[in-house]
C-alpha cells in the first residue's frame, strides 16, 4: 500500500464513501480515526470537569486538555502558557478584537486588512470600528491574487494600530508574506494578528518566526472536531489583555461587587470549555505532525499543480483565480464561462464530486475578482490524483452538458 492510500485508510468517512470525492476540505476537513476514538475515549473513561475536582477522574480530565494544550502548542512552535482554547478562528479573532481592540483603539487610529480576507477576519473589526472611532484600511491584491505590497509604506501610517491579515487565502490559495509585512508593520508600533485558518492545517507553522503578536485557526480544518480552535498570542501581550468573557475559571477572586482575573491563557477561558474536543484536537495536531506539515504542504502543492494544468490544458472555459507560481496552497477558485458557480457545483454533485459555490465568506475579495461567485475545490492530505482526475472528468461534463449557454 502506498503512502497516501495508507493515510485515506485512517479516514473512516473516506473509506466508506469510495463513490464521494471530497473536495470541501478548506470548509472542514475530514477527521482521522484516532480523534474519533479519542472522543469517545474520553467520554467512556476520563469525563470530569477540568481545573476542579480533586478527585482522580477529574485530574486526569485536566491533565488530558493540559497535554493537548502542549500538542497545539508544539505544532505552531509556542509556549503552551500561549495557546488559548476557543471555538474556532473566528472566535479567536473576535477575542483580539474585543479584548485589545476596544480597549486600546481610538477615533481616528487605523486598523489595516486586506481586501482577500475572510469575513471572520473583516466583521469583528467592523463592530469594533463602529464602537471605537476607529478607521479600516486594505491592503489592495494584484490581478494574480497576491497583496499588493508596493503601497504598503504609505498604507503604514503612524495611525495604524493594528494590521491583521490572512496567511493563507481561502479562495485564491496565496500564501501572504506576513512575516515581511509583521516586520514593517511592529516597527511602526502596529499589533499584527494572523488569520491561520488555513495555514495551520496544511504548512509547518513557527509563530515566532512569523514576528506576529496574535495566531488563530480552527481545530475543525486541520481533522479535529468541531468546537475547539486557538489563539495564540505573545505571552508579553496576552498579559496585557483584560479578559474577553467571564465567569468561572478566569478570576483570582469575585466579590459581590468586583472580581480579579487569573494569568493567561486561563484568563481567557471562562466557563466550560470543549474538554473532549480539545483533547481530540490535541490527538490531530500529533496526527498531522506525525506525518509531517512539510509533506502535507508538499503534498498540497503538487496537487494544485498537477489540477492546474489539466484545467489549463483540457478546459479552456475554465478561470482559475490565484497566483499560478508554487507557493500556493491546496484551493482552486474557479468559473465556468457565464455558467452560475451554484449551477456548476450541483451538476459536479451529480458525478460524486464534493465542492462549495458561492462567496466563500469572502465577499469584498468577490467584489475586486469581479465575480458574484466561485466554485471552489480544496484538497487535504487525503486528496488524490485520481480524485483529482475524476473532478475535471466530471467538469468537462458539465461543460458539454451547458455547452450551449457557455
Ligand atoms: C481564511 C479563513 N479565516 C477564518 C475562517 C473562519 O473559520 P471558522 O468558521 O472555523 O471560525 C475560515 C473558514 O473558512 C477561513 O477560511
Amino acid at each position: 500500500m502506498g503512502r497516501l492510500e495508507a493515510i485515506r485508510q485512517d479516514f473512516p468517512l473516506i473509506v466508506g464513501r469510495p463513490d464521494l470525492v471530497y473536495l470541501d476540505s478548506a470548509a472542514t476537513a475530514q477527521k482521522p480515526a484516532v480523534v474519533l476514538e479519542a472522543l469517545q475515549q474520553f467520554y467512556l473513561h476520563t469525563n470530569a470537569n477540568v481545573h476542579r475536582g480533586a478527585y482522580a477522574l477529574s485530574m486526569r480530565a485536566t491533565q488530558a486538555y493540559e497535554d493537548a494544550r502542549r500538542s497545539l502548542a508544539r505544532l505552531v512552535g509556542a509556549q503552551e502558557n500561549e495557546i488559548i482554547f476557543v471555538r474556532n478562528a473566528t472566535e479567536a479573532l473576535n477575542l483580539v478584537a474585543y479584548a485589545w481592540g476596544l480597549h486600546n483603539l481610538k477615533p481616528g487610529d487605523e486598523i489595516l486588512l486586506s481586501e482577500m480576507e475572510h469575513h471572520a477576519n473583516l466583521v469583528p473589526w467592523h463592530l469594533i470600528a463602529g464602537q471605537t472611532g476607529a478607521v479600516i484600511k486594505a491592503i489592495p491584491i494584484t490581478p494574480d491574487g497576491r497583496l499588493d505590497l508596493d503601497g504598503l509604506d504609505i498604507l503604514l501610517t503612524p495611525k495604524v494600530r493594528l494590521v491583521s491579515l490572512v496567511h493563507a487565502s481561502n479562495v485564491l490559495g496565496t500564501l501572504n508574506p506576513v512575516a515581511q509585512i509583521a516586520a514593517l508593520a511592529r516597527d511602526k508600533g502596529a499589533l499584527v494578528v494572523v488569520d491561520g485558518a488555513q495555514s495551520a492545517p496544511h504548512l509547518p507553522v513557527r509563530v515566532k518566526e512569523l514576528g506576529a503578536d496574535f495566531f488563530a485557526f480552527s481545530g475543525h480544518k486541520m481533522g479535529g472536531p468541531t468546537g475547539a480552535g486557538v489563539l495564540w498570542g505573545r505571552y508579553e501581550v496576552l498579559q496585557q489583555l483584560p479578559p474577553f468573557l467571564g465567569g468561572g475559571e478566569m478570576i483570582n477572586e469575585v466579590f459581590v461587587d468586583h472580581s480579579t482575573y487569573t494569568k493567561p491563557p486561563q484568563r481567557f477561558e471562562a466557563g466550560t470549555p470543549a474538554i473532549a474536543e480539545a483533547v481530540a484536537l490535541g490527538v490531530a495536531a500529533e496526527y498531522l505532525m506525525n506525518i509531517g506539515l512539510e509533506r502535507i504542504w508538499e503534498h498540497d502543492r503538487e496537487l494544485v499543480q498537477y489540477a492546474l494544468t489539466r484545467l489549463d490544458q483540457e478546459l479552456p472555459e475554465v478561470c482559475t483565480y490565484g497566483p499560478r507560481t508554487a507557493d500556493r496552497g491546496g484551493v482552486i477558485a474557479f468559473t465556468v464561462g457565464g455558467l452560475h458557480a451554484h449551477d456548476v457545483a450541483t451538476a459536479l454533485e451529480q458525478y460524486g464530486i464534493a465542492v462549495r459555490a458561492g462567496h466563500h465568506c469572502a465577499q469584498p475579495l468577490h467584489r475586486k475578482l469581479g465575480v458574484a461567485a466561485t466554485v471552489r475545490a480544496s484538497f487535504y492530505l487525503y486528496t488524490t490524483h485520481e480524485e483529482v482526475d475524476r473532478w475535471v472528468e466530471a467538469l468537462k461534463k458539465v461543460r458539454d452538458f451547458f455547452k450551449v449557454w457557455l
